[in-house]
């Protein structure tokens, strides 16, 4: 079990330690990258539970199995006997210590929105993305299906353009498909901000 940090959620807001993870007003775009990433009868592995939004669009997307990586209870709060009635398992670590341990070859989709590194300082960038999404693809492609999915969201849109991303995509024989979103994010946001946001889809060549 992670170290446990104090975690608060609302309908529309959940906080992890001192900082802000998700937002309802994410609700669309959530909604979005499950229905871009999820198809009927997949193996799902979900990464950040968060407020659940994209977990209940994956539920409607009748998976054959549902797993969520998420470390903090807290974030489940009293739903978290309903969640479990509706998944394969929840799986109380970071993505970090389980990806290395998982099966391969194993899930269709993968819904990736744990929180960065060091979110505090996310910016939503280019740059930041590319850290963020970095590791994550190079670790979890290997647990993918022949044409399985990792989907996570780019607040830059412009990912699909970073030439270290593309240099990624290259030497871990991957491609990606983009689909714009268009977003606004409340006066203040940290990381995104209003037009397009992207969901980037990388699946194996
Ligand atoms: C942005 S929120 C996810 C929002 C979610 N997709 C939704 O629809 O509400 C990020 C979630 O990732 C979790 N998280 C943070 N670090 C993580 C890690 N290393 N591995 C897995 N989950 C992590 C946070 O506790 C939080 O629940």
């Amino acid at each position: 079990m992670p170290q446990q940090e104090p975690v608060s959620s609302s309908l529309t807001e959940l906080q992890v330690g001192s900082r802000t993870s998700v937002e309802g007003w994410e609700a669309a775009l959530q909604r979005f990258m499950v229905q871009k990433a999820v198809c009927r009868g997949d193996r799902v592995l979900e990464v950040g539970y968060g407020l659940g939004m994209a977990s209940a669009a994956i539920r409607s997307s009748a998976p054959r199995e549902h797993w969520i990586i998420e470390p903090y209870a807290g974030v489940f709060g009293l739903s978290l006997t309903d969640v479990l009635d509706h998944v394969s398992g929840i799986l109380m670590s970071r993505w970090q210590e389980l990806i290395p341990l998982w099966r391969d070859e194993t899930i269709d989709s993968i819904i990736y929105d744990a929180d960065p590194e060091h979110c505090d300082s996310f910016t939503g960038s280019v740059e930041d993305t590319f850290i963020f999404a970095r590791d994550f693809v190079v670790a979890a492609q290997k647990i993918l299906t022949k044409n399985g999915r990792i989907a996570f969201i780019d607040f830059s849109a412009e990912l699909q353009t970073f030439k270290p991303f593309l240099g990624l995509l290259e030497q871990n024989g991957l491609r990606c498909a983009c689909h714009a979103h268009f977003i606004e994010p409340p006066l203040g946001c940290a990381y995104a901000k209003t037009g397009n946001s992207q969901i980037v889809l990388v699946s194996r060549l």
